[in-house]
């Protein structure tokens, strides 16, 4: 077996920068045609160039992910383009750090709109292709947030939207996994990108000191665990949450 993915089709949300930047990057390295849906137009164009300068296949789509027309809409135009999706990355997230009490509700309901129902909204355009396929990967983006309930790089509602991710990430693992359908996850821990940048520089310092491989994340070490749980190296694998964290969550 090979990190071969010449015959594959990878739909990555969130694939304009950052993180799922890496993951589109690093899964066209290796052969995979990459679509991303982003909202971030020029980027998504700019990383779509620069895969098919590499000599692969690739395409963006300007795509809110919490619109489920929106979603439903391009992903059978993607379908109909491609003939199938054997890969579903959903990485797109937003965050807030503010206290809960400082919270309104509208930032309840949009970090709970991309977060989790975004992911409602890519599997329920592309779980039916693939258990009609009997073969797929899908790998969600979840956090640490989720599972410890935030900390000081997300608060309450994004870490009440990641932990969403994790538990339907499972219970849809369950209900693929009779029909070839792998569902994982991947909790990053706090990973170098716009994302992080946004924390004060005192916070990051002493929160790297807890770390115990001493610095952040990058946004490749997410995307390689991303082609191992793409891979048929990770056939025997589903409903896995797998930290990427530096040791963070070690017990
Ligand atoms: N950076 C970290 O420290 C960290 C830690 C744990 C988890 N994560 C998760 O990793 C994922 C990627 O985060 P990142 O650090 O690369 O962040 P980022 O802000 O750099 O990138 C997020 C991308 O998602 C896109 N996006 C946002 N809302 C969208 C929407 N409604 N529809 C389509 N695209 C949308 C943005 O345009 C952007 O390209 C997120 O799910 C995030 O929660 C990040």
């Amino acid at each position: 077996m090979e990190f071969d993915f010449s015959d594959k089709v990878a739909l990555i949300t969130g694939g304009g920068r950052g993180i799922g930047r890496a993951i589109a990057l690093s899964l066209s390295a290796k052969g995979a045609s990459v679509i991303v849906f982003d909202l971030l137009e020029k980027e998504g164009r700019e990383l779509i160039e620069e895969i098919e300068r590499g000599g692969c296949r690739g395409d963006f789509f300007k795509v809110d992910v919490s619109n489920f027309d929106e979603v439903k809409e391009v992903t059978s135009e993607v379908l109909r383009k491609y003939g199938k999706v054997d890969i579903l990355v959903n990485n797109a997230g937003i965050v807030y750090t503010k206290p809960f009490i400082e919270c309104e509700p509208q930032e309840w309901n949009k970090v709970i709109a991309v977060n989790l129902i975004g992911v409602f909204n890519m599997c329920y355009a592309v779980f039916p292709h693939m258990i009609e396929r009997r073969k797929g990967k899908i790998i969600n983006i979840a956090s640490v947030a989720g599972k410890r309930g935030g900390g000081i790089f997300g608060n309450s509602i994004y870490a009440a939207s990641k932990g969403g991710v994790i538990a339907f990430t499972k219970a849809l693992a369950r209900e693929g996994g009779p029909y070839g359908v792998h569902v994982n996850a991947i909790c990053p821990g706090p990973t170098e990108t716009r994302m992080l940048n946004g924390f004060p520089e005192d916070k990051k310092k002493a929160f790297m000191e807890t770390i115990p491989l001493r610095r952040f994340g990058r946004p490749e070490d997410i995307a390689y665990a991303v082609l191992f749980l793409a891979s048929d190296y990770s056939d025997f694998i589903t409903g896995e949450i797998m930290d990427v964290d530096g040791g963070i969550m070690m017990d």
